[in-house]
């Protein structure tokens, strides 16, 4: 049976994929702060999830917590990093700022550094995280935000490097999705906004594929290969 961890499994996306694993016969480690979430969903199967309660933004706890899940699923094959956030931000209020970069960046980076140290050890294993479209251009509204998935993105092409040097069978997904239905995407003025199944399906399947990079829906690939091409004097008046 496989192993794997989702990190922001309470709800949204992870918790999407967290029970999709399970349909797949997979043994699922589930983190997020909100226990009472985490217990919910654990009794849909309580013998195949694990939980664990912890604030990514706190790197040291995070370690310690993911070693305990690890060792209670006896491995791991797939770790799913979904735990993420962002505010709208137009005054630039430096605690709203802060608190993205702490868990988008620092907490990320702290969580994906364990994981791929790990599969570099064991010689295998299938690292994905969830950034963003957000990520390809910067963002007025919620400038720490789409910089934040920017990193992410860069990130995780350095890892990519990384393992075709290793030549070891260790994979790095980024998942970049339009705006989907979940706490996160709520406001006015949205568009096209994917149902959560509907996106963790197509999620899913790039992971079984070991795809490197993919865009959720093919429209908002579209969107954002557009948004790649779109020059600067456009870009900056939008
Ligand atoms: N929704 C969209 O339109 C959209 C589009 C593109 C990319 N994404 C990305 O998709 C990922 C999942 O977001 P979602 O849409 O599923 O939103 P969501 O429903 O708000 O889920 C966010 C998850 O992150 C966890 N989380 C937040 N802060 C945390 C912290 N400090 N420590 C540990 N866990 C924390 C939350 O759990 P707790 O609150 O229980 O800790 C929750 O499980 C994010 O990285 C987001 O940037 C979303």
């Amino acid at each position: 049976m496989k192993k794997a961890i989702v990190i922001g499994a309470t709800s949204g996306i992870g918790k999407e994929l967290a029970k999709l694993l399970i349909d797949n016969n997979y043994k699922v480690g589930i983190t997020g702060r909100r226990t009472e979430l985490l217990d919910e969903l654990k009794k849909s199967n309580p013998k195949f999830f694990f939980i664990k309660t912890f604030d990514a933004t706190d790197t040291k706890t995070s370690i310690d917590k993911l070693e305990e899940l690890r060792s209670e699923l006896g491995g791991l094959d797939l770790l799913i990093l979904s735990s993420g956030t962002g505010h709208l931000n137009e005054n630039l209020d430096f605690e709203i700022e802060k608190k993205v970069i702490d868990l988008n960046v620092t907490g990320f980076t702290n969580i994906i550094n364990w994981t791929f140290n790990y599969f570099e050890k064991q010689k295998f294993g299938h690292l994905v995280a969830i950034s963003s479209i957000a990520g390809i251009r910067g963002s007025r509204e919620a400038p720490s935000y789409n910089a934040t998935k920017a990193y992410q993105i860069n990130y995780l092409e350095g890892l990519r490097q990384k393992v075709k040097k290793i030549e070891k069978p260790i994979f790095v997904t980024d998942i970049r999705p339009g705006l989907v239905d979940t706490d996160m995407a709520k406001g006015e003025g949205l568009f096209w906004v994917m149902p959560v199944k509907k996106v963790t399906k197509q999620i899913f399947k790039g992971i079984i594929n070991k795809n490197k990079v993919v865009y959720i829906t093919k429209r908002w690939g579209f969107i954002g290969r557009l948004l790649k091409i779109i020059p600067r004097f456009i870009y900056d008046r939008m």
